[in-house]
């Protein structure tokens, strides 16, 4: 009998991290204290991370916002990413997970150009805004999923033609898009504003998007991938 594909996702997921990725202390250190914290288990998978790094990489970032940093495990993934002389500015709502982020970073020797900003995202963005904030060239969007629309319309103020805009937890294993799929996290109201995301990503005459799903140990997701044009 074959395995449950669940089974199969989170096994291949492994191999190709056992494959892909060495041991790495500082991000190892950071999902430990996360967890010693009583984080919730909501930061991305490895090679999730590793995709950030690529794409931001890739697109020769120099400027990096991130919404919603938890401990900081995506964090670190982005800002090796970095040029020298490149900056990262993370938004975290709570104070506490912001201040274990900020510990995690400087543990893992990523402090130079790197500010993780506690408070509300809205409140940070439209302050960002009204400073005339220098454009960003990558947006890893993974914070409240029922304001995904509100900060997508803030991004692309904060964001110059060729940036790329990525935002996790999209597909929720299909949830998003039929209400008899189960959901432990997020409310139909999330739901309901990840469809009008996509339907601002579709619509909006800057934003050129794609969607992909993931699967592996953290189940059955997506990632949307948008390029500011
Ligand atoms: C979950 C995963 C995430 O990446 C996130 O941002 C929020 C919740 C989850 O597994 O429920
Ligand atoms: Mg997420």
């Amino acid at each position: 009998m074959s395995a449950a594909p669940e089974d199969a996702w989170a096994a291949t997921g492994d191999r190709i991290d056992g494959l892909l990725f060495a041991p790495d202390p500082a991000l190892e250190q950071a999902q430990r204290a996360a967890a010693a914290a009583g984080l919730p288990d909501h930061a991305v998978s490895a090679n999730e991370g590793m995709l950030l790094q690529v794409l931001a990489r890739g697109g020769g970032s120099r400027a990096i916002l991130e919404i919603g940093t938890l401990a900081g495990y995506s964090t670190i993934w982005l800002v090796r990413a970095l040029p020298p002389g490149g900056r990262l500015l993370s938004l975290e709502l709570n104070p506490d997970y912001a201040e274990l982020a900020r510990w995690n970073l400087a543990a893992a020797g990523l402090t130079e150009g790197v500010e993780v900003r506690a408070g509300d995202a809205l409140d940070s963005l439209d302050a960002l805004l009204a400073a005339g904030s220098e454009p960003f060239d990558f947006v890893f969007l993974d914070a409240d999923k029922g304001r995904n629309p509100e900060y997508l319309e803030r991004v692309l103020e904060l964001t110059r033609p060729g940036a790329l805009i990525v935002a996790d937890n999209v597909v929720r294993a299909g949830a998003v898009f039929d209400p008899e799929i189960e959901d432990p996290v997020l409310e139909p109201s999330d739901h309901e504003a990840l469809r009008r995301f996509f339907a601002l990503l579709a619509s909006d005459p800057r934003v050129e998007a794609t969607a992909i799903q993931t699967v592996g140990r953290k189940g059955h997701d997506g990632f949307a991938i948008a390029l500011r044009v």
